[in-house]
């Protein structure tokens, strides 16, 4: 017979044990280094993105790389050329890029001015005058439909027109410039990021359990806005308000989550990124919330999942450097039709922004073809967001539902092609019921 002390202890046992592992946690983040030691870090990045600037110009068959902006109207370039100290450009900056290679050898690359007198037109005259051109052109980023290659505002081009003398004639619009020089990641920024990604998933993992969910009262817009202050409590910002939704047919792609209170037996999904040390990250995942009794999700909503992983394993396998964005899309909607899975590519590269320079891959409203940034071609030594979903069938809702994910790839140079930065998801987060389980678990025990 046991004592009533020893059944005591049993019950206290059995029931910490049930709180342990329904704790979901503990919730454990590794912070990212102070800011000053960032500082430095990032410093660190930029030195090596700015040394390729001359190799770049001459890839391009450009003597300079001419940017000018005012504080408050900067080039869309000058967020990742500035150092980490550095916020909004000063007065009227002019950075002119060079070869490195006549007339300019041993100044500073890039020359710098910050003036409101006007007086940086004469000076970059004279620049102008004595450099001994090898190719003569000068690339000015004037893009029409592309960001990073379109950032100088009109006024700027007016104002420095009359000072470009013979130069004047000789402007290019190279947009690979700057989606090359944007795009391109160093090695040292992938442990970080890598960190935060560890960050985002942890998150998650606070965010989408019954500590923070309960079912009947917790709505999707409360669960955005958990995931906002977690963020300042953690020293990351974002680039977008995390985006939660209970995904049924109807819910599609869009820039906002839905208004719903979240109940027993809902499929939820955040789509939302943080942004830390001049990095953004954009990651989407799924939750379920287990009706009374259950310990996992439905069969029919793990089967849509893994078809999303499949066409994950797709998009892998097909992307090259090299191929255009439009080729990949192609190639991955052959295949897909050939494993009989139907669904959406939408994916685009990530880093300096959540959306960042170069070739996507699939747009949502253009899902078989892009025009202009669909016809770049896909530049190694990059960052992507592969984002996508698949349509599967759910019998017990009689609904077909778009199962969305979204996971950050680099480039990994030792094979040759994209590989996740942490991982991907494949099963849901399971938003709990405590106190169903430990009842249940208790009757099992002591029957
Ligand atoms: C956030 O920054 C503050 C101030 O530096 C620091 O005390 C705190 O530990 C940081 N939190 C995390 C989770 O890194
Ligand atoms: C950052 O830029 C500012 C202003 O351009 C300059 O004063 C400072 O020395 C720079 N810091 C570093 C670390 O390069
Ligand atoms: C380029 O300019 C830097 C100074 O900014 C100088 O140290 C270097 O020697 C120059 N390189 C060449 C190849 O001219
Ligand atoms: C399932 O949905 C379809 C169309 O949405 C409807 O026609 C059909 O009656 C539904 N079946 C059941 C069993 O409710």
């Amino acid at each position: 017979m046991m004592s009533c002390w020893t059944r005591f202890s049993l019950l206290v046992y059995v029931f910490s044990l049930v709180a342990w592992a329904y704790q979901d946690g503990p919730y454990t983040y590794r912070p990212l280094p102070p800011l000053r030691e960032q500082a430095r870090i990032q410093d660190g990045w930029l030195k090596e993105r700015l040394s390729r600037i001359p190799s770049l110009l001459k890839k391009h068959e450009v003597d300079f790389w001419l940017m000018s902006q005012r504080e408050h109207a900067e080039d869309t370039i000058w967020w990742s050329i500035k150092n980490a100290t550095d916020y909004d450009a000063h007065r009227r900056t002019v950075l002119l890029f060079h070869t490195n290679e006549s007339s300019l050898r041993g100044h500073p690359n890039p020359l710098k001015w910050v003036d409101n007198t006007g007086q940086v037109w004469n000076e970059l005259v004279q620049v102008l005058e004595d450099f001994e051109p090898r190719y003569f052109h000068i690339a000015i980023n004037i893009d029409e439909d592309i960001a990073f290659g379109g950032g100088l505002h009109v006024g700027e081009l007016h104002a420095m027109m009359p000072s470009l003398g013979p130069w004047a004639h000789r402007i290019k619009n190279i947009p690979m410039l700057g989606i090359e020089y944007v795009s391109t990641k160093v090695d040292g920024q992938l442990e970080y990021y890598r960190q935060m990604q560890d960050i985002v998933w942890m998150m998650m993992k606070e965010g989408f359990s019954h500590t923070i969910i309960h079912p009947g009262v917790t709505t999707t817009e409360d669960l955005g806005w958990f995931f906002r202050e977690k963020m300042l409590l953690l020293n990351v910002t974002t680039w977008n308000h995390p985006r939660i939704s209970v995904l049924t047919e109807e819910s599609f792609p869009g820039w906002s989550g839905t208004e719903d209170v979240i109940q027993q037996g809902d499929l939820l999904h955040i789509d939302w990124g943080i942004t830390a040390m001049g990095l953004n990250t954009d990651t989407q995942h799924m939750a379920y919330v287990l009706r009374d009794g259950e310990t996992e999700a439905p069969e029919s909503l793990k089967q849509g999942l893994a078809k999303a992983n499949r066409m994950q394993d797709i998009h892998l396998e097909t992307m090259r450097a090299g191929m255009t964005g439009n080729e990949v899309l192609e190639k991955c909607l052959a295949q897909m039709q050939i494993e009989d899975i139907e669904g959406q590519i939408y994916s685009h590269p990530i880093g300096d922004w959540g959306h960042d320079a170069g070739a996507v891959i699939g747009f949502t409203n253009m899902p078989t073809h892009v025009p202009v940034l669909g016809e770049l071609t896909i530049l190694p030594n990059t960052y992507y967001s592969i984002e996508l979903y698949a349509y599967h069938f759910v019998p017990e809702r009689n609904e077909t539902i778009r199962f969305r994910i979204e996971e950050n790839v680099y480039w990994d140079r030792e094979v040759g092609r994209w590989t996740f930065v942490k991982g991907r998801q494949e099963n849901f987060y399971l938003v709990g019921n405590p106190k169903e389980t430990l009842l249940k678990v208790q009757k099992e025990e002591y029957l």
